[in-house]
């Protein structure tokens, strides 16, 4: 019979989206030590090229694996997620992931009008495997795809300091919006875990209501799901939930934000 895992579930992020995904599994998964890890040091993902990134994904996570041990990882990145998940799994065959990766075939099930636009980073919209997603899933739908250079940079900004520019998120989020032989867009599936932060601001500037999709929930489900079917050791209370910053030099503002999380900033060492 196979030993208990690590009762620790590691949430990863470019920065501190992933947060989104965070919120919703406290809920649904309690009991587990959460350890939150953002490579801030390499935010934004986005812009990266996919052979340097998909390297640092590899090598980084394999010193995440070593040094926290976790029974499970989720992966709260789309950009990372959609380049590297498939790779992960090959090279940490025994490791569990959860994986983030745009809402395509639930937006393509619920669409009315068939105009359907997915925001999502320049490097997740670059994907092969977004464009699978589509073929596989949408190829009925009339899918945009946009990618946005600055919202994940934005959402930042507005959760560490409150502020956010309304008129960069209207300019980011336009190119969603079709119109076409009397059809509009009625679903933006939000494909970055940044951007349910902003999902307020979105709808307050959006030139029409659409029905937003944002993923958090489901990721959340997702990895209970797999906890329920996996053998965790008993958690030692000792050990608190921690957040872990590549940079190792987080902003405090960013510090406060994840303790309103429930989770300790501790030096980086992996
Ligand atoms: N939160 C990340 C995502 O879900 C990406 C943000 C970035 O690094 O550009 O795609």
């Amino acid at each position: 019979m196979s030993e208990p895992v690590d009762p620790s579930v590691l949430f990863f992020d470019s920065g501190i989206g992933g947060l989104s995904v965070v919120k919703e599994a406290r809920i649904i998964l309690p009991g587990l030590r959460y350890v939150f890890v953002a490579d801030d040091a390499a935010f934004p993902y986005g812009a990266w090229e996919e052979p340097a990134l998909l390297d640092r994904l590899v090598d980084l996570f394999g010193r995440l694996i070593e040094t926290f041990r976790p029974g499970m990882i989720v992966i709260a990145c789309n950009t990372a997620s959609t380049l590297a998940i498939d790779r992960l799994r090959v090279v940490f065959p025994d490791q569990v992931f959860v994986g983030t990766v745009p809402a395509i075939k639930p937006a393509a099930e619920r669409t009315r009008s068939g105009l359907v636009s997915v925001l999502a980073t320049p490097g997740t919209v670059r994907r092969q495997y977004t464009r699978d997603l589509i073929s596989q899933f949408a190829a009925r739908c009339h899918v945009r795809l946009v990618g946005s250079e600055n919202l994940a940079e934005l959402a930042e900004t507005y959760m560490q300091t409150g502020f956010v520019d309304e008129e960069a998120v209207r300019r980011e989020i336009a190119p969603c919006f079709v119109e076409e032989n009397g059809r509009r867009t009625d679903i933006v599936v939000l494909a970055c875990t940044h951007y349910p932060f902003l999902a307020n601001r979105m709808r307050k500037t959006a030139p029409w209501p659409v029905d937003w999709i944002d993923t958090s929930e489901a990721i959340a489900r997702r990895a209970l799901a797999l906890a329920e079917g996996m053998e965790f050791a008993h958690r030692d209370d000792r050990r608190p939930d921690i957040a872990v910053f590549t940079s190792d030099d987080p902003r405090t503002e960013v510090m406060r934000l994840v303790s309103g999380f429930g989770l300790s900033t501790v030096p980086y060492s992996a």
